[in-house]
């Protein structure tokens, strides 16, 4: 009776045809599908007639209100990766660390083995990418040899949870990386969707039951071609994601799941020689390779989550020779430059049909706050006009499709960070009027119009003066 049916997986999103297609239904990407022989549980095990029903076991119902303790947490001894998690690492949680290989996930997890291994906790590193020899020599480059990190190169997940379900529980533990593993209870070749499903799966049930804390590394690649950690994402408590782009040392730790805490704040982290070091205030650095003096460029008084941060965005507008003119964004979001150059044209009378446009987040940093269209927009017409903006100010306000300015949340951190810095302007929204400013003066603006004839009227100024 049973039939043995294959399953092609979308190595992408892990969607299970029943034949083989050259574009997965459930994503849309191209020639991600694999054969990856009986469909391990995926979608067809045989049920209805042929097996004999279960009986059902009764549990117990529990009301909403109780007494459950907090989550306990382990402060890891890295204060910006605490402050993503939101104060540690839970017992028994599952965090899937996602980002580029090369971009530091390994560096940053053998530092923070070592910081926990040095309070005096058990700390577990199993790397299936590289040779213990590598890690150490890694260790030692660090400078984290005295710490006492149990180190094993493995794959085998039924050997690591044996391994590690033998004497004292580990209290943090690192699977480098989860694509690596494999499990003999499936079938399919190491790295597939299914296989990477299943180990997530069991090293998961591991950590449930334990107490231990897990660290699962996944790599992202922008093909479809090695199984995503994208499959195990809904299955982990926590999902951080480490950004950072190649040509610069910050590296950018952010929550994009978290059952324990919040998700808006960031980890600042910079790529030395002697591995991350944690940056602990971000402002300092993302201004400190200002261009002062020259059109373009705009402070941006922004906050990420719970800190203000400073950071410099930068445009180039300058005539096309294409019949579409460019519109480039790195560090911001397309669609709302498409807006702020659409209230440009509309509402201020600049014109920028005629012109490419390239707009940049300084140091690497990716800005999600509707609140830097102020700062941007500056950016843009300081470009446009070759006024250079003031160089002890600050920008931040969202603009609306009216063209009118319009208030923002935590003006008064926004303000003592720009102050702490040494800033002594700040251009706001009008609703920012009267705010306590410590000093700062405070410039504020009803409508993108008055910024833009402002700014115009600086660069006609410059011109006449001969600079
Ligand atoms: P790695 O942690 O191996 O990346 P991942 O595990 O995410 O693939 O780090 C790789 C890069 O980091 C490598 O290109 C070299 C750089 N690096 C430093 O600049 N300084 C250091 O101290 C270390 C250990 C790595
Ligand atoms: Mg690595």
């Amino acid at each position: 009776m049973s039939r043995r049916t294959l399953a092609f997986i979308c190595q992408n999103c892990g969607a299970a045809a029943g034949r083989w297609q050259g574009k997965c239904e459930g994503c849309g990407e191209w020639n991600t599908l694999v054969e990856e022989g009986d469909s391990a549980g995926v979608a067809a095990r045989p049920m209805g007639p042929g097996r004999p029903a279960r009986k059902g076991r009764r549990f117990a119902l529990e009301p909403l209100a109780g007494d459950t303790q907090q989550a306990p947490r382990l402060p890891s001894g890295l204060a910006e990766l605490d402050r993503v998690t939101g104060g540690g690492l839970v017992r028994g949680s599952v965090l899937l660390m996602a980002g580029d290989p090369g971009i530091g996930k390994s560096t940053l997890l053998i530092q923070a083995a070592a910081a926990l291994a040095r309070t005096g906790h058990r700390a577990v590193y199993i790397s299936g990418e590289e040779a213990v020899a590598q890690v150490r020599l890694r260790a030692e480059r660090l400078g984290l040899s005295d710490a006492k990190v149990e180190l094993a190169a493995e794959t085998s997940v039924e050997d690591i949870v044996a391994t590690l379900s033998e004497g004292k529980t580990p209290r943090l533990v690192i699977i480098d990386s989860i694509q690596t593993m494999w499990t003999d209870a499936i079938e399919s070749a190491p790295g597939t969707v299914t296989q990477v499903r299943g180990s997530a799966q069991m090293l998961i049930r591991f950590a449930k039951r334990s107490g231990a804390a897990v660290i699962l590394v996944g790599h992202v690649t922008k093909d479809g071609q090695i199984a995503g950690p994208r499959v195990v994402e809904h299955m982990v408590d926590a999902v951080l994601s480490f950004e950072g782009d190649g040509s610069h040392q910050f590296r950018i730790l952010r929550a994009v799941k978290n059952r324990f805490g919040p998700t808006d704040e960031i980890g600042v982290f910079e790529m030395t020689g002697l591995g991350l070091r944690e940056v602990a205030n971000p402002s300092e650095l993302f201004l400190s390779e200002r261009d002062l003096g020259s059109p373009g460029a705009a402070v941006f008084a922004g906050i990420e989550g719970t800190r203000p941060l400073l950071v410099e965005i930068q445009a180039l507008v300058a005539p096309t020779s294409l019949g579409t003119p460019r519109r480039a964004v790195v560090g911001w979001d397309q669609s709302r430059l498409s807006m702020v150059l659409a209230v440009l044209e509309a509402h201020c009378g600049v014109k920028l049909g005629g012109h490419d446009v390239y707009l940049n987040v300084a140091g690497g940093l990716r800005i999600m706050e509707p609140a830097a269209d102020l700062a941007a927009s500056a950016a843009l017409v300081s470009s446009l006009a070759h006024a250079p903006l003031p160089a002890d100010a600050v920008y931040f306000g969202e603009v609306s499709l009216s063209g009118a300015i319009r208030p923002v949340a935590q003006t008064a951190a926004r303000l003592k960070e720009a102050k702490k810095l040494g800033f002594t302007r700040a251009i706001v929204p009008e609703a920012a009027r009267g705010e306590v400013s410590d000093g700062l003066s405070l410039t504020p603006v009803a409508m993108l119009a008055n910024l833009v004839a402002d700014i115009a009227e600086r660069g006609t100024k410059a011109r006449r003066t001969g600079t």
